[in-house]
């Protein structure tokens, strides 16, 4: 399958930054990239970045969504809104969405089910604390957010995995290639047993948590890791740009 190499910009951004996606669409144009590319702006950028990204590789992305197509929800956005502004995809479940806004795996789970109902990837996010590495819990805990947060029916198309340890987050630490492994080769199991082995082999599971261009082609050459999840190194073209050429 083609990898993915996602951007996740989180509460970055302002209108002076769709000048990067002017950057990274020069860097990329002539070239054709190993792997898919999107980045996942705030939503007040979703609509300006996805018409800047027009033409050329970058796919758009949202980072949250409600499950409702529309209605008196004060401050949230729709995957319908966000299909409309030029998103194909839309991150639900990040760690930051389930710590800041006490998000469970069963709203996750519904908003994965909103989001693909409106033809967008839901790109599910999973992963543990370091407390929870630390007492041993990692492979449970990953696994009861799968089985809790995958849509029903998910398939290739419809649904991502990113794969992203708490700890690792921003923090400049990545797990050991073999850790990744690990729960990469895990998550594939969770997945033909809720799904099917075909199924499994077709949904995508980025890994997440401190990738740039120095580390990515080491992460992205362990078995079982389609793709990336990028925060802050996805913010300037080059790093990005970084990235993608280590695919
Ligand atoms: P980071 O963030 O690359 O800045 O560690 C990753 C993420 O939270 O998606």
């Amino acid at each position: 399958m083609k990898p993915l190499a996602a951007g996740n910009w989180k509460m970055n951004g302002q209108k002076a930054a769709i000048s990067e996606i002017e950057a990274l669409k020069d860097k990329l144009s002539g070239t054709t990239p190993e792997c898919d590319v999107m980045i996942c702006p705030p939503a007040t950028l979703v609509m300006a970045l996805a018409d800047a990204a027009a033409g050329s590789v970058i796919q758009t992305g949202g980072q949250d969504c409600h499950t409702a197509v529309s209605g008196a929800h004060t401050g949230d956005v729709s995957a319908a809104m966000l299909k409309d502004a030029g998103a194909t995809a839309v991150i639900v479940g990040h760690s930051e969405r389930r710590a800041d806004h006490g998000e469970t795996s069963e709203a996750v789970k519904a908003k994965a089910e909103a989001a693909i109902a409106e033809g967008l990837t839901a790109i599910v996010c999973l992963g543990e604390t370091l407390a929870e590495r630390e007492a041993g819990d990692t492979l449970s805990v990953v696994h009861a957010q799968l089985s809790g947060s995958l849509p029903d029916g998910a398939n290739g198309a419809s649904t991502i995995i990113a794969y992203e340890p708490v700890w690792a987050i921003g923090s400049g630490l990545t797990p050991t290639a073999e850790q990744v492994a690990d729960v990469h080769i895990a998550i594939r199991a969770g997945l033909s047993a809720l799904t099917s082995a075909e199924e499994a082999h077709a949904i995508r599971i980025l890994y997440g948590g401190s990738v740039k261009p120095s580390n990515a082609g080491e992460l992205m050459a362990i078995d079982n890791v389609d793709g990336a999840l990028v925060g802050g190194a996805s913010l300037k073209a080059d790093d990005f740009a970084g990235i993608i050429a280590a695919f």
